[in-house]
């Protein structure tokens, strides 16, 4: 055997084993046995120096270029391998683009939060900002400031939640807390913080939840909403508030829903009103939703009382306001005809699903 058929066989062979090699740790191996240190070609090389001279150059330079072309056999045969993998793990992770997708559940407004987000924006045509206040109160802004003495019975339209004082009871029962913390039980406290904090002309719109202890059934739940409204200037009047009152009932329940306005009481307005739709349940002519009356209250309103505005920094011989509470919860009620209030805080989905139109 000659050194050159050696150098023949050697690539022959590898060529074939390459072709053979079923991965890369194959055609690592072969390289090793190849090019390693002992390896066949580097073994056979080392012979070189053995040749008669005049043989070498012409055996060294077969030699090397045999040895490239077995390093780029190696180097296409991992390519390929490196190919064929690719292919087949796209094979196997074939995304279908054809196939249907996932339905993503997409979330919706609460009957509620769409009602006060259409009061919003139809105040918000009619000049009004949302000037928002804590749920948490006090005693002052929710009562005193508002005209309501600490033992005026004008409380007891109001069942209250006291937050406790830390670390206080009395005979095992918790005392409420002496700096007068409560749950608000009306967004009316929020006039007075707008007062405070703004100029007249004041036109606000003060949406917000708030908190009574009542006993909850069909109609009262211990936690609702409320939407009130303020206005303060120099020049407005129980007109200003009854036109604007009937125009946001048409623009809630339709050109067609009739309204009248009843004398009313609450402490910081002077006159008080109460403001009525016609029944959208039995249109007027009395059922069981109407109590048999043909009427519905949505909201207490009134002027502002100069008591109450005094409290708020304004000068009553110089500015009147007018006020208004509403209540959501019970006006989407009647939008949507309703029975029960509890259905709202139920978490139920089927109920609340029936609403993802918004209407
Ligand atoms: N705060 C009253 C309530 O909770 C509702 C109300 C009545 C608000 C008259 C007003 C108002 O601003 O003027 O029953």
């Amino acid at each position: 055997m000659t050194f050159s058929d050696d150098l023949d066989r050697i690539g022959a062979d590898a060529r074939q084993a390459l072709t053979q090699a079923a991965d890369a740790e194959a055609v690592d191996r072969i390289r090793h046995d190849l090019l390693g240190r002992s390896g066949q070609l580097t073994t056979l090389l080392r012979q070189l120096r053995t040749l008669p001279a005049e043989e070498r150059p012409a055996a060294g330079q077969r030699a090397n270029e045999i040895r490239r072309k077995l390093e780029g056999a190696i180097h296409e045969r991992l390519a390929a391998l490196r190919h064929d993998d690719l292919e087949a793990r796209l094979g196997l992770e074939a995304i279908d683009m054809s196939a249907p997708g996932r339905p993503v559940a997409v979330g919706h407004l609460h009957p509620v939060q769409t009602l006060m987000r259409d009061l919003r924006e139809i105040f918000h045509a009619y000049g009004f900002e949302v000037f928002e206040g804590p749920e948490v109160e006090t005693e002052a802004y929710n009562f005193e400031l508002l005209n309501i003495p600490p033992d005026h019975p004008a409380r007891d339209l109001w069942d209250t939640l006291f937050v406790a004082e830390p670390g206080s009871t009395d005979g095992g029962i918790p005392q409420p807390a002496t700096d007068g913390t409560i749950l608000r039980t009306h967004t009316s406290p929020v006039q007075m913080r707008a007062m405070e904090a703004l100029d007249a002309p004041i036109r606000v719109l003060t949406p917000g939840r708030c908190f009574r202890y009542e006993a909850v059934d069909a109609s009262h739940a211990f936690e609702f909403f409320q939407v009130e409204g303020l206005v303060v200037d120099r020049d407005t009047s129980l007109a200003d508030l009854k036109g604007l009152l009937e125009e946001i009932a048409r623009a809630v329940y339709g050109r067609d829903v009739r309204t009248r306005f009843r004398p009313g009481y609450y402490p910081f307005t002077e006159p008080s009103v109460a403001f009525d739709i016609g029944c959208l349940v039995c249109g007027g002519e009395g059922c069981p939703a109407c109590k048999r009356s043909g009427w519905m209250t949505i909201l207490g309103a009134g002027m502002v009382h100069p008591t109450v505005l005094r409290n708020g920094g304004f000068d009553p011989d110089e500015y009147q306001g007018y006020a208004f509470g509403m209540g959501p919860d019970r006006m989407t009620m009647l939008r949507h005809g309703i029975g029960d209030i509890r259905l709202f805080f139920s978490a139920d989905l089927r109920f609340v699903t029936q609403f993802s139109q918004g209407h």
